[in-house]
Formats: structure tokens, sequence, C-alpha cells
């Protein structure tokens, strides 16, 4: 029996921060022992936003497969790749164009929420979610390990797989979103974990940084005082100490209820268990930023393999599209 196969995509946005960690790379990490796995970095999905801001994307897409390899990703386990580099994503996707009305693309709910907040109306951002499906069915995956978000786009590529099933033969199998369950990561000022809101703890950051940042984390407003009995319940440090603090969580809690724990002493203590937690993937990405060929190497060898599979498949594609002309 051959392994089930999971793609996984991510966007190049750089540094990640602990809510990426534990929205989706920790979860990655664990699947590459059992599955088939391709983690491709979508540098043309950026451009449907960022067309205008291309001077930086070598840099994401290096700190990004930098904290991807750190974080336990193993290049002989993992096929990590940039989609730009295996063409056959662009040929798929253009071949996808031409069998999918563009009602089926108008509407995602992602589309019309971002074209009108972003104010987004390329053709190539309409089409962002037939690229993601191009991605997928590029491997015949089984499964993509996505954040409930995604759902939307996992049910689209379930409907071209269908569609072009139903026209050329069954060549495209339906794959299935496998959602993890994972902590939600509060970021400093209390609001989800994200880049946008400038609010992250970044696994790149020094351990005094993160000390730094947690010390000026929102906590219970109402605790204005080390004496303040406190409500942990609503406390992002608490709510991170859950994650990353191994020991003693409930005596935290008793203790900040009571007023015996100060919030100073509790953001140190926080700081330490995360630091303890990320000393590991911190110094193995200093090793991979000393040495930035055995990323693009990672990077080379895993779209060798991609494309490999991508190839298979664009064979069948083609054949089954009677597309084939050179003989
Ligand atoms: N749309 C995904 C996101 O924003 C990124 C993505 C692109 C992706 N292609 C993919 C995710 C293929 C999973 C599989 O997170």
């Amino acid at each position: 029996m051959s392994r089930k196969i999971v793609l996984s995509g991510m966007q190049p946005t750089g540094r990640l921060h602990l809510g990426n960690y534990e929205g989706a790379l920790r979860n990655w990490v664990s699947l590459q022992d059992e599955f088939d796995m391709y983690c491709c970095i979508v540098d043309w999905h950026a451009l449907t936003s960022d067309f205008d801001d291309t001077a930086a994307m070598k840099d994401r897409i290096f700190d990004m497969a930098v904290d991807y390899l750190a974080s336990g990703l193993d290049g002989n386990k993992c096929a990590v790749f940039i989609q730009s580099q295996v063409k056959e994503h662009a040929e798929l996707h253009l071949l996808f164009s031409m069998i999918i009305p563009i009602p089926w693309l108008e509407r995602v709910p992602s589309y019309k929420e971002k074209s009108e907040s972003l104010g987004l109306d390329s053709y190539g951002f309409l089409g962002y979610p037939l690229l993601q499906a191009a991605d997928i069915l590029l491997y015949r995956a089984d499964l993509v390990p996505v954040g409930k978000d995604q759902l939307p786009h996992i049910e689209l590529t379930r409907e071209v797989a269908r569609r072009f099933n139903s026209l050329y033969g069954e060549v495209l199998p339906e794959p299935q979103a496998k959602l993890t369950k994972f902590a939600e990561v509060p970021g400093t000022d209390g609001r989800k974990m994200s880049k946008s809101y400038d609010n992250v703890l970044s696994l790149a950051d020094t351990p005094e940084e993160t000390a730094k940042k947690i010390s000026t984390m929102f906590t219970d407003p109402e605790k204005l005082r080390m004496g303040d009995p406190g409500h942990p319940e609503k406390c992002p440090v608490y709510a991170l100490h859950r994650i990353y603090t191994h020991e003693g969580t409930d005596k935290i809690a008793d203790d900040c209820r009571t007023g015996k724990l100060g919030c100073v002493a509790d953001k140190k203590h926080l700081a330490q268990s995360i630091n303890e937690a990320l000393a590991p993937v911190r110094q193995k990405r200093a090793e991979l930023v000393s040495h930035p060929d055995v990323v693009w190497d990672v990077l080379r060898d895993g779209a060798k393999r991609a494309s490999a599979r991508a190839g298979e498949t664009m064979e069948l594609v083609r054949s089954a599209m009677r597309l084939k002309y050179d003989s």
C-alpha cells in the first residue's frame, strides 16, 4: 500500500510567529512521518495581492523556509518547495481556467470580502482559489491540512476535480480537508496573533525581545496591582502559559486569583517558558541562517521531487484531454 499524499501550502509571509507554529507548522511536522508530504511555498498566490511589492519576496521565502526547517520539517521526509519552481502549477491552473465558470469563483466567500476591502480586482485575484485547486490536484493529494477559513477553497477544489473527471475521465481524486485542533494563540494585545495586528511573538526573536514583548502584554484589565485578584481565564498571558508552561499552571491560576502572584513575575515566568520551548528552534535557525546554501538546496531538491509527481499528473491530464501531439 502506498502512503497517502498530503499537500500543504503557505504564503511566503516571512518570519513565522507562534500562531503560525501552533496553527499549522507543528501539525505538519507530525504528519511528515506518516504521509508523503509536499509543502508548497505559494509565491504566485502572494502576487495576487502583493504584486507591487516583489522586491521583498525572496527574503520572505528564505525566512519562512528557515522557520519551517528549524521547526522540524525535514527536507528528506517532506518536499519543501517554491510553487513557481514547478511550472506545472501554472499549466494546470490554465487548463482549469477553461472549464470552470466564472460564477463559481465569484461565489467563493473570500473573493467578495477581500476584493472589496483590499480593492483587489485583477484576473489573477479572482483565480486565487483555482490556482489553489491546481496546487492540490497537481499532486493528486488525498489530504490537505488547513484551518477552517480554507474550507470553501477545498470544497471548490473538489468541484473542480469532479468537473474535470466528468469531462475527461477519472484522473483527479477528490481531496479532503484535514482540520486540526489547535490552541488559539493570543497576541500580545489579547487579540488573535497576527502580523497585521503587530502583536506577534516570532520564532526568530531573541530571548530578550521575547521577554520585552511579553512584559508589555495586555492582561486582565481588572488586575491593576499585585494584591488585586485576577481572572486568568480572561488573560492572554495565562492562555500562553497553558500552551508553553508544562508544570504548575493550576497553581499560577490560583495564585493569580488570590492576588498572590503579580503580573510582572508571572510574565517573567512565561517568557522563560517560551524561550525554553523555542531554544532548539532558535539554535537550528541560527545554523541555517549562517548556511543559506543548505536552505536553497533543500528547496531545489524539494522542487525536483515535486516536479516528478507533478509531471506524472500532467501526463495523465494531457492524455485525458487528448492534448498530446508529439507523434
Ligand atoms: N490559501 C491558503 C492560505 O491562505 C494558501 C494556499 C495556497 C494553500 N495553495 C494551497 C493551502 C494549497 C493549502 C493547499 O492559507
